[in-house]
């Protein structure tokens, strides 16, 4: 997730303008930024590693002469964060430059294409294809328009793209496809940005682009057109009401509520994987003679969900070990080819760090999934899988659990493709439903989120609670409690619920909140049983479940209907209304969700 922004402008220089806007859309990355604009017929490019001001204080952005230009903010997915590979790019001739937002599945063979046709590349991303295959389509004497559309329709996956050149140097051109991009109409400058602050202090009119259509830019008009037709489209303006800093959160009171209904395009996102990597990950752990997951928080939480999955599906053991306690259960110099899986959002958690480090020392192999790139763990690693959730500014971890869990479920499947215990069928249907998934996401928040809005006023009122589930749903269950403890300060525990009867229960009186995770998998009719033991004491039953599951609706005070998923993809459907429960709760309870006591976003210390 990066932000980009264009202004053309008759009302003088606007380079300040565009840092101003870079920085106000940095909480959608901030790793690298650069600024292009144009005068005298020169392309002239400031841009390198480092957060805006930094590279503001080295460079200057500010002195870029000209009326038009773009910039961009990187959050990097194609390539360590470096002056190389921050954006804007140009094309060979430096008269192209381009800033984009999105993933270009395809790069790679355009690239090589591109290469052979004897252009020259100068960095590891995927979006400096574009200004070189805008240059290709000018050769034919197109119009800078005309050349821009046809190298889109040759791009596949996500972009919100930029475009100035200074062969037209009278005109932004910008475009998307499931990357946000909207129009600024100003009083003689106009605008397009990724996301509404970036230029809120210029204009409240805006037109908010579709997927497929571009729009020329020039200071007085714009004009908008398909992408795949090239037909005119007429747009309604929009005037826009929010604060700078409502902005910011996209309309939503709190940075963990828009993260969590970010969690459809953030998978959709993670989905389009490196196959490469992904086929390095699963013959490591299909020649692994032990595997371990390594992980804390949130991160551990998923690592016991891999753990399940790569039993149920692969028939592979695993070891799932909270990263503070592996020295201790590590059994020290590994025969063979061991390899340790670190699950990290930010890639700095140093329990996790220190773990991979004695696994590393000791010849495992360490494969680790991050969000971050560049991350302390993403150095570590022998090789890396990247989750593409963007930033996570809540210090609850919530889109970047389901992604985490969306790259394991397709490790799993593909390991057990590979091995055999799955056949063609069940791999098919597998990604089918990981496909389908961002869909049926956005379908649980919105089906389900005013229904928990409710629930949370009543729980708002406990002191304690359990989340219970089996199998894999025990995972969901600690994850659902952890964010309860984490941002609503109730006492939430979470267990595996045929545990229940060893102790816990002795806890239970009436009204005491019980949390099932129930979905119709293998521990179904288990946990018939552990609900109706609770019930019995009285305990107020909330139960996550399919609409199919009679047997546990019927025992519930509370009944959140899930989608039916493959097993092993369960929690990601089901962790949702359990963020969102804790979301709600914490907000009746008076509390700030993105800032919850005593907890950082990255815990950098043993
Ligand atoms: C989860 O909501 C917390 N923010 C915390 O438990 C977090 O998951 C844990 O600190 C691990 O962080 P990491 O994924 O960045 O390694």
């Amino acid at each position: 997730m990066c932000g980009i922004i264009g202004i053309i402008s008759t009302n003088g220089n606007v380079s300040r303008m565009l840092r101003e806007s870079l920085k106000r859309l940095e909480y959608r990355g901030y790793d690298s930024a650069g600024i292009a604009t144009i005068a005298n017929g020169i392309i002239f490019v400031k841009k390198d590693k480092g957060k805006i001001d930094e590279i503001h204080r080295m460079l200057n952005f500010d002195s870029l002469p000209g009326n038009i230009g773009i910039g961009h903010t990187r959050w990097a997915t194609h390539g360590q964060p470096s002056r190389e590979n921050a954006h804007p790019h140009l094309d060979c001739s430096g008269m192209i430059a381009v800033v984009h937002n999105g993933i270009i599945e395809n790069y790679l063979e355009l690239r090589e294409e591109l290469s052979k046709l004897g252009h020259t590349f100068r960095s590891e991303t995927d979006t400096e294809v574009i200004p070189h295959l805008i240059e290709e389509f000018l050769k034919s004497n197109k119009s800078l328009e005309e050349a821009v559309r046809q190298a889109l329709l040759k791009v596949k996956g996500s972009f919100a793209i930029a475009v100035i050149s200074s062969k037209e140097p009278d005109k932004i051109i910008c475009a998307r496809k499931e990357s946000p991009l909207l129009i600024g109409i100003g009083n003689s400058q106009m605008f397009c940005a990724s996301d509404i602050p970036a230029i809120l202090p210029y204009t409240r009119n805006i037109i908010v682009l579709d997927d497929m259509e571009m729009a020329v830019l020039t200071p007085n008009s714009v004009t908008i057109r398909r992408i795949d037709t090239g037909e005119i489209v007429n747009k309604d303006i929009i005037q826009v009401s929010w604060s700078p800093e409502e902005a910011e959160k996209g309309g939503f009171p709190h940075f963990m509520l828009k993260e969590i209904h970010e969690q459809p395009r953030a998978i959709r996102d993670t989905l389009r994987v490196d196959e490469k990597a992904l086929e390095i990950f699963v013959q490591k752990i299909l020649t692994a003679d032990k595997i371990y997951f390594v992980a804390a928080g949130t991160s551990y939480h998923a690592a016991l969900a891999a753990k399940y999955m790569l039993a149920k599906l692969a028939g592979l053991g695993s070891d799932a070990i909270i990263a503070s306690e592996f020295e201790e259960q590590f059994p020290g110099d590994s025969s063979g080819d061991s390899v340790l899986i670190a699950i990290s959002q930010s890639g700095e958690t140093a329990d996790t760090l220190v773990a991979s480090r004695i696994a590393k020392n000791a010849g495992v192999c360490v494969l680790a999934i991050v969000n971050v790139v560049g991350s302390s763990l993403t150095r570590l690693a022998d090789h890396v899988l990247y989750t593409r959730a963007g930033p996570e500014i809540g210090v609850a971890a919530t889109k970047t659990f389901t992604t985490q869990l969306t790259l394991l479920s397709m490790i799993a499947a593909k390991a057990a493709r590979e091995n055999g215990m799955i056949d063609l069928d069940e791999y098919i249907r597998l990604n089918t439903e990981l496909n389908e998934m961002p869909r049926k996401v956005r379908d649980v928040i919105e089906r389900i989120e005013i229904k928990v809005k409710q629930l949370s006023k009543h729980l708002a009122n406990c002191r304690n609670a359990f989340y219970l589930g089996r199998g894999i749903s025990t995972a969901t269950a600690l994850e659902g409690a952890l964010k309860m403890k984490e941002i609503a300060y109730i006492h939430a525990e979470g267990y595996p619920a045929g545990e229940s009867k060893h102790g816990p229960i002795a806890l239970v009186e009436p009204g005491f909140p019980c949390i099932f995770v129930a979905p119709p998998d293998s521990t179904y009719h288990s946990i018939i049983g552990n609900v109706t033991e609770m019930k019995a004491r009285g305990a107020e039953i909330i139960v996550l479940t399919s609409k199919s599951c009679d047997d546990v609706i019927k025992n519930a005070n509370t009944a959140l209907i899930l989608p039916e998923v493959h097993p092993i993809l369960s929690p990601i459907p089901y962790i949702v209304p359990l963020q969102l429960l804790a979301y709600y709760t914490a907000v009746e309870r008076g509390y700030d969700p993105d800032r919850p006591r005593n907890l950082a976003k990255s815990v950098t210390v043993q």
